[in-house]
């Protein structure tokens, strides 16, 4: 079945996630890992905006876009393409990226264009897919992707594709400090596997007192839960982000952590008051090149 392409351009806007709980467990033949991934999304947001073209062509603005590749190895490309190939048409569409999640940081910015192009295409050429069939190419993109699509929080199984929506009863103030460069994912998983050789990894459970925090809005209780298993390995390869987590916790959040595979780090804040005391702190210690302040949740994937 083919749609009709519209020629007004068509703009999706994603948010950023952290992780308030990363329970991986071990290797997996495939090589991925069993995760209970606790998502919640945050409003940092990158836009994908869709416009009519003859060929498949990616540009990109904001902060270290030089760091993304721009032919058809990005993401964003790829989900053009695997909903194009779903419906017998060409892919033919330029994707404009403005990027405000910090890139290679550990917050889903490639997970989130990959989310925006394809809700953006869909839209573009009336391919009309369902809730189920996006989820199910988002999967097919990356681990994350489906969660970008759907935003809020969510409890992610598998290697992290299998959602699962979860009350959140409240705002939660972040800050987020990012580092100079990117982690990598694979390395970082990797490095997992490296340090926990030999070791007994148990099964990755969600903490049901993580849970209860969400879904009653209590910062100090989430702040007691936060969890990321992937820290140790991020904080192997990078050791300068632990004085980036101790800054922060000097500065008085209630809680630091690795945002998932890093290298940016999450401060959980009590309130919109103290964000801006502990970003201005984190700035001034210089233990990271930039800071950004953001409530959660944030709603996923809207055209706007
Ligand atoms: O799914 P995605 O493409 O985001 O995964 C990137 C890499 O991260 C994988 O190739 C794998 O090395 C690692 N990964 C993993 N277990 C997961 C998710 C990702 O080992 N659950």
């Amino acid at each position: 079945m083919t749609g009709t392409t519209a020629t007004t351009p068509v703009t999706v806007r994603v948010p950023a996630k952290v992780n308030v709980q990363l329970a991986v467990g071990a290797a997996r033949p495939d090589g991925f890992h069993d995760l209970a991934n606790v998502f919640l999304a945050v409003g940092l947001h990158d836009e994908v905006t869709a416009t009519p073209a003859d060929t498949l062509r990616i540009t990109a603005e904001g902060h270290d876009v030089d760091q993304i590749p721009l032919d058809r190895t990005n993401l964003a490309a790829r989900a053009a393409e695997l909903l194009a190939a779903r419906h017998g048409i060409e892919p033919n569409v330029h994707l404009h990226i403005t990027k405000d999640i910090p890139v290679a940081g550990g917050m889903a910015g490639g997970s989130a264009d990959a989310a925006g192009a394809l809700l953006a295409c869909d839209t573009l050429w009336s391919t009309r897919s369902s809730r189920s069939e996006l989820l199910a190419i988002c999967a097919e993109l990356g681990s994350d992707v489906p969660f970008s699509l759907v935003g809020g929080a969510a409890l992610g199984r598998g290697r992290g594709e299998l959602l699962t929506p979860l009350p959140v009863g409240g705002t939660f103030h972040w800050v987020f400090a990012v580092a100079d460069g990117g982690l990598s994912t694979p390395a970082v998983y990797g490095e997992f596997d490296r340090l926990t050789a030999g070791t007994d990894v148990p099964e990755p459970e969600a903490a049901p007192e993580l849970l209860a925090a969400l879904e009653s809005g209590d910062a100090t209780a989430l702040a007691g839960a936060l969890v990321n298993d992937l820290q140790p390995a991020a904080l192997s390869l990078r050791p300068s982000l632990s004085a980036t987590l101790a800054a922060g916790t000097a500065a008085g959040a209630l809680a630091a952590l690795v945002s998932g595979s890093g290298p940016t780090t999450a401060f959980l804040v009590k309130d919109a008051e103290s964000a801006q005391q502990v970003a201005a702190a984190l700035l001034a210690s210089g233990t990271c090149r930039q800071v950004r302040v953001a409530d959660s949740p944030a709603v996923g994937a809207v055209v706007v």
